[in-house]
């Protein structure tokens, strides 16, 4: 990557961007992944070169800005970043990074401000992200020219109903074309009605020891896990308390897998309804019919589990949605946000919030059998022998179609079909040179 240096040129020799040939370390084709792809730190480092840097990544929800200077810091990959809005509520992000000796210029995880003032020296970056103030300026030589050291900007913001996403890539597909079919998936949950998704309550951050694509893999394609993972969680939800609501455990429904590595499942049901009493009660499911047609309002709207590549995830019934920020490989920070419908009343939006609290909050029901899972799978993915034996990915090889319903290929509810499309994709960005390496 090519940050313009006025004085002085610096120049990286190409080993430190080595890159490991991972083609043989995915088969989407038969179903098997090298566990190789979760521990290795080299890997690791190219995953954040040709995985993060060229993908369009989730940077924040359009409701937590509202005036300019109101600022969210997140990260895209291990970079950190401040989303923010300008002068003309313009939304921007730029590299968390001070140009002088790149210590973070905002420490806070929101706000308002109208600077960024760096509390290691004192350099003061505006909404634009321009240099404004140097502590002992006269010190500098002549030739120092602040418009030259203002913050990095990421080059290409986008939303798509309310998700904000931002890229490195100076050149790249749409968003809107990159999620492709996904989007008409992603709608059944952010386009209940014109008013759209607000956020309520803040952002849950906690860590997990895990592979950050452990939990993106999983939220594409395993409804699998469930009837095991989540027996007990399932049974507190049983109105009989006696076990699984057997809809729940018998069911039938589609997973869509996108040739851009996204993926979403969910049961196919005429009464799909949100889990929440007073939600379910405040919704009006005819009017979701009218607007979203049947086959979501049968499908995707309420129950199931989505990942837009590379690392943002959803559950619609509990309108959860989050990113799974990669902390080296055997590491992942995950920050989730609840939305709601912009017209729910409060009691409606105080139950899903609660709703998802108890079920998917860092302490939810659900969740914490999620995150023991990943965190086992990684606790000894490191052993010689453990780590070279391939993992199996072959459940429903072949099924996927067209099912004349579902937009795109679509296979079982149970089936690994959109994890092997994770990894294809995942596969092809690991081995396409991205634009900042030699030579493009
Ligand atoms: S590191 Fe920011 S002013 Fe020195
Ligand atoms: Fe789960």
């Amino acid at each position: 990557m090519t940050i313009e240096t006025p004085h002085g040129a610096l120049r990286r020799p190409a080993e430190l961007a080595r890159t490991i040939d991972v083609s043989g370390l995915v088969d989407a084709e038969g179903g098997l992944v090298d566990r190789v792809i979760f521990t290795d730190q080299e890997i690791y480092r190219q995953e954040l070169r040709r995985v993060f840097a060229p993908s369009w990544l989730f940077l924040a929800h359009a409701d937590q800005f509202h005036k300019p200077g109101d600022f969210f810091t997140t990260y895209m990959g291990e970079d950190p970043v401040i989303v923010t809005l300008d002068r003309n509520r313009r939304v921007r992000a730029y590299l968390n990074s001070c140009r002088h000796r790149g210590a973070r210029v905002c420490r806070a995880d929101y706000g308002a401000t109208r600077n960024f003032t760096c509390t290691y020296h004192g350099w003061s970056f505006d909404l634009e992200g321009k240099l404004v103030s140097v502590p002992n300026k006269a010190g500098y030589p002549e030739s120092f020219d602040t418009r030259e050291w203002g913050l990095v900007e990421v080059p290409h913001i986008d939303s798509h109903r309310g998700l904000i996403f931002g890229t490195w890539n100076p050149d790249p597909v749409p968003l809107r074309e990159s999620l492709g079919d996904m989007a008409w998936y992603m709608d059944a949950m952010l386009d209940h009605d014109d008013e759209g998704t607000v956020v309520v309550g803040g952002v849950h951050k906690w860590v997990l020891e895990g592979n950050w694509k452990l939990a993106a893999e999983q939220f594409a394609t395993d409804w699998y896990h469930v009837n095991m993972s989540h027996a007990s969680a399932l049974m507190v939800l049983s109105p009989t308390g006696k076990g699984p609501k057997d809809e729940i455990v018998h069911r039938t429904g589609r997973q869509y897998g996108s040739p851009n590595g996204h993926g979403a499942g969910f049961p196919v049901h005429p009464k799909n309804r949100f889990d929440a009493k007073t939600v379910h009660q405040w919704t009006d499911y005819a009017a979701l019919r009218e607007r979203l047609g049947e086959a979501r309002v049968e499908g995707p709207l309420t129950n199931g589990h989505a990942t837009v590549f590379p690392n943002f995830s959803y559950l619609p019934v509990n309108g959860s949605i989050r990113v799974w920020h990669p902390k080296g490989p055997d590491r992942m920070e995950v920050w989730a946000w609840t939305i709601v419908d912009r017209s729910m009343p409060p009691e409606v939006r105080e139950a899903q919030r609660l709703y998802n609290l108890r079920t998917f909050g860092p302490s939810g029901i659900f969740e914490q059998d999620d995150g023991e899972n990943w965190s086992e799978v990684q606790a000894v993915a490191h052993g010689f022998v453990t780590n070279s034996v391939p993992l199996n990915y072959q459940m429903g090889l072949g099924s996927e179609r067209d099912d004349g319903r579902h937009p795109g290929q679509t296979s079982e509810l149970y089936s690994d079909a959109a994890g092997r499309a994770f990894y294809a994709r995942w596969r092809e960005l690991m081995t396409t040179p991205a634009w900042h390496e030699e030579g493009k």
